[in-house]
């Protein structure tokens, strides 16, 4: 169950329920976890819970978020869409050449005030896509996790949800899609070019709305796809 690496993935907004279920997941998978947020202190408490149900060997510090992204090898970014542009244009110097951006981020009307079953236009097309153009050159965005309810990822079963990945950088997809599936429960699947982000964005605020109607926390499944196309990782022992 340790990761392969020594890599750290610092989560950024990671003292939000998205960014902590993910961290919790990935810290009971044996991966090293800088969880970001805009304040030290509320940064180090989430660590200090997360650490305490992840479990001893857990690794997990908390910082202010660009010290999290300056020490990161692979930085995810779970804010509220209202947050995100001016958190990256602030963040910018602190992102390394070279690192990889996956971005959860989905651009619901709620963050303007409206519904959360809904979305807003995003210029680029998506918030995946506002991220690439805000991120330093020679940076890499994936778009992931968008569909995966924050309930879920919190609690202690697997989770029954495939999570889609979009970049038009194959290398970040395959990191991202590796990161997905070290979530036990989770299939990663290539979703193609970044673009797709705008598409697996609208599928959350369409499960905000059934989650509202039905009272549950649903994700999503991709059936009929050839074997190969489905990553998995871990295996509940
Ligand atoms: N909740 C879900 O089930 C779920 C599932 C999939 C994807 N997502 C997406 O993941 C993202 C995070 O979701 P969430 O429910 O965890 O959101 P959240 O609780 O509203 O925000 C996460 C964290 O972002 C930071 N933040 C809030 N406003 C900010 C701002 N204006 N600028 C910079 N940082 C700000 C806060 O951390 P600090 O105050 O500590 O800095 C907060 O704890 C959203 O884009 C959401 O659409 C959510």
């Amino acid at each position: 169950m340790k990761a392969s690496s020594g890599r750290a993935i610092a989560v950024i907004g990671g003292t939000g329920p998205a960014g902590t279920g993910l961290a919790l997941r990935w810290a009971r998978a044996g991966e090293t976890i800088i969880i970001g947020s805009r304040d030290a202190a509320r940064a180090q408490q989430t660590a200090e819970a997360i650490h305490k149900r992840a479990g001893a060997d857990a690794q997990v510090s908390g910082m202010e978020n660009p010290a999290a992204c300056a020490a990161g090898d692979l930085l995810v970014l779970t804010v509220p869409f209202e947050g995100q542009a001016a958190l990256l244009r602030q963040l910018k110097p602190a992102i390394r050449a070279g690192s990889v951006v996956i971005d959860a981020t989905v651009p619901l009307a709620a963050s303007v005030g409206g519904r959360a079953s809904r979305t807003i236009g995003v210029w680029q097309g998506s918030a995946a896509q506002q991220t690439a153009e805000l991120v330093p050159k020679g940076v890499s965005v994936a778009a992931a996790f968008q569909n995966v309810s924050a309930e879920q990822l919190n609690g202690d079963e697997d989770i029954d949800c495939d999570v889609i990945v979009c970049s038009d950088d194959p290398d970040a997809t395959q990191v991202a899609m590796e990161l997905a599936a070290r979530i036990a429960g989770v299939r990663a699947i290539d979703g193609g070019k970044l673009e797709n982000a705008r598409i697996v964005e609208q599928i959350t605020a369409l499960l905000v709305g059934l989650n509202i109607r039905h009272k549950g926390h649903g994700g999503i499944r991709i059936t009929g796809l050839p074997d190969g196309a489905y990553k998995t990782g871990l295996v509940k022992p």
